[in-house]
């Protein structure tokens, strides 16, 4: 069952996820020694990168310790306006000492096949996967669209219910462009996933996720149920407009 946590604000929001960031990050490191955490692309998460890159955050947080995978991308140069890695960079990975060697970014370019192959090699090899094997990410970060979709698992596609890849590389009508994705049985085998939602534009399609029938395809946010792993929402009041109180 998922944890609804309602902050006055996405200030507020923010600060909230980076301590528990931390939290998560310090408790891994101590327990096996690294911290492995897929950032989430969009606007949301901007605000928790900057506070993440800025003292005191960015002096309790194990860098030196930390891998950084992606839960998705859209499929353009790491340099272009709309890339999920630039946003990352610049508001964060550009501003922390994380060696260049631990940040793992899903290729934006080349061919679709090839890239989702190329990104499922980093995560076996990383954690070390048998075969079927499904990576254990320590803490994965996901956003939620107004149409209930998070991460690049939009409504209609087959993302929704591939259970088999990892990874996914396909063309999302609703984007008008070719995205990579984690699959959900990646998502649901991580150790704690935390969705940050911000704004009132998300109001009803949180509701729906959180409240509405099980229709994973409408609202493919519902699809995240992790297997024994912990699922919170942080969202501001705007967000929760339509939360039963
Ligand atoms: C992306 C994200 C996507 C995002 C939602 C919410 O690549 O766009 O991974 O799933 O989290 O669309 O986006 P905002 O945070 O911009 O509202």
């Amino acid at each position: 069952m998922a944890d609804v946590v309602v902050l006055p604000n996405l200030d507020a929001l923010s600060e909230e996820a980076a301590r528990r960031w931390i939290e998560i990050a310090n408790a891994a490191v101590d327990a096996r020694g690294e911290f492995s955490i897929a950032l989430a692309g969009g606007n949301t998460p901007r605000s928790l990168y900057q506070i993440m890159a800025s003292p005191p955050c960015s002096e309790q947080a194990p860098w030196a310790q930390t891998f950084i995978f992606f839960g998705d991308e859209r499929r353009v140069p790491p340099d272009h306006a709309d890339s999920n890695f630039r946003m990352a960079q610049e508001t964060l990975l550009e501003h922390v000492p994380i060696p260049a060697e631990q940040i793992h970014r899903m290729g934006g370019q080349g061919l679709a096949r090839t890239a989702a192959q190329d990104y499922q090699r980093t995560l076996e090899h990383h954690f070390s996967l048998g075969r079927r094997e499904f990576p254990r990410i320590d803490l994965v970060l996901l956003g939620m669209g107004a149409d209930g979709h998070t991460a690049s698992i939009f409504p209609g596609t087959r993302a929704v219910s591939d259970l088999t890849n990892m990874v996914m590389v396909y063309d999302v009508p609703q984007s008008g462009q070719e995205r990579m994705t984690l699959g959900p049985s990646v998502i649901n085998n991580a150790r704690n996933i935390l969705f940050l939602v911000s704004g009132e534009n998300k109001a009803d399609a949180l509701a729906s996720v959180l409240h509405g029938e099980y229709r994973p395809s409408t609202f493919p946010a519902q699809v995240v149920k992790p297997r024994d792993g912990s699922l919170t929402f942080l969202v501001d009041k705007a967000a929760a407009a339509n939360l039963p109180t």
